[in-house]
């Protein structure tokens, strides 16, 4: 059988067991590419001369027990793999994190643009998880110092790896912080992915995201965004006076909208699909803290 032939007999392999597409992909034909490519370690923007090759009996092998892992226990590719690939980089990835998936690598593939005038100088990279978001922004932005900061010391481990990876450490570190309660700044740019899930839907995810750590998923309180208002109030006083906060409340936003209704949201559109990530710059973040009382109650 040729490789074109497996990736048709796993996509349907797949789609009949009824496995979630939701950690970098989102339909089972580029899942199963993802996995095959993945396995045989073949470059993936080579697919097309890659499609008649015949694979070796310990390659069907191997592609064998990781589609049966992925089907059985419903791991996600990336972990499977132990790499994901984000904004065009490839990222050590573990269940020390979250799956890379964020839709805020097409911003930093435009370089944020229009809104940011130019490039930032300093970056924190808030709720790194593997740190996928900070490295793709110290790469697009080579003169800047970008921090990665989590609560996680496993995630922040695993960001310490990728840094390496990618050889950044003269300009890109690691912070342990409860949100931003151990940063100081100022930055020119935040970018901020924390978790926006409620406990209650939680319970309801696919299987794929029980491999996940939940402190990657679980945003605190009734609607999953106590740590995103508690965000929301802090990030004006580490931000520089050009500087913007980008922050990521998924299917979460419009719970966020209803929740501080007079707060300017500048909800961002994607090309590659995504939705539920906002801008706001630090006028706007200054009078929302100083107002917190307005915006639905004091911010802790
Ligand atoms: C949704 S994941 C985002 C990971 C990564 N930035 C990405 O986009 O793939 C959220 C991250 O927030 C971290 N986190 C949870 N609570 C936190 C807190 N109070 N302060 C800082 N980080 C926190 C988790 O450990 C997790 O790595």
């Amino acid at each position: 059988m040729r490789l074109r032939q497996y990736i048709e007999r796993t996509a349907a392999r797949l789609e009949q067991a009824g496995v979630h597409c939701g950690h970098g992909t989102s339909n089972f034909h580029d899942e199963a590419i993802h996995l095959l490519f993945g396995a045989l370690g073949l470059d993936y923007a080579r697919s097309v001369d890659e499609h008649d090759r015949a694979l070796s009996g310990p390659e069907r092998a191997r592609i064998e027990s990781l589609v049966r892992k992925r089907i059985d226990e419903r791991v996600p590719v990336a972990y499977l793999l132990g790499v994901a690939w984000f904004a065009g980089h490839e990222f050590l990835c573990d269940r020390r994190a979250l799956v890379p998936r964020s839709p805020i690598g097409e911003l930093i593939g435009n370089r944020f643009e229009p809104l940011l005038p130019e490039a930032p100088g300093t970056i924190l990279d808030l709720c790194c998880g593997g740190g996928c978001i900070g490295i793709a922004c110290a790469l697009q932005f080579p003169a800047a110092t970008v921090e990665l900061a989590d609560l996680s010391q496993g995630a922040l481990d695993l960001a310490q790896e990728n840094i390496s990876l990618h050889r950044l450490a003269a300009r890109v570190t690691t912070r342990r912080s409860d949100l931003c309660a151990g940063l100081q700044g100022p930055y020119d740019l935040i970018v901020a992915n924390p978790p926006y899930v409620s406990r209650q839907e939680i319970d309801t995810l696919p299987r794929e995201y029980r491999h996940e750590p939940t402190l990657g998923l679980d945003g605190g309180g009734a609607d999953g965004l106590e740590l995103v208002a508690r965000l929301l109030g802090q990030a004006a006083s580490r931000l520089s006076e050009r500087g913007l906060l980008i922050l990521e409340s998924g299917h979460s936003a419009v719970a966020l909208q209803e929740r501080f209704p007079a707060i300017p949201f500048l909800w961002l559109e994607f090309e590659h699909g995504g939705s539920g990530i906002c801008a706001l710059n630090r006028e706007q973040l200054q009078k929302l803290a100083s107002s917190g009382l307005r915006y639905g109650g004091p911010f802790p």
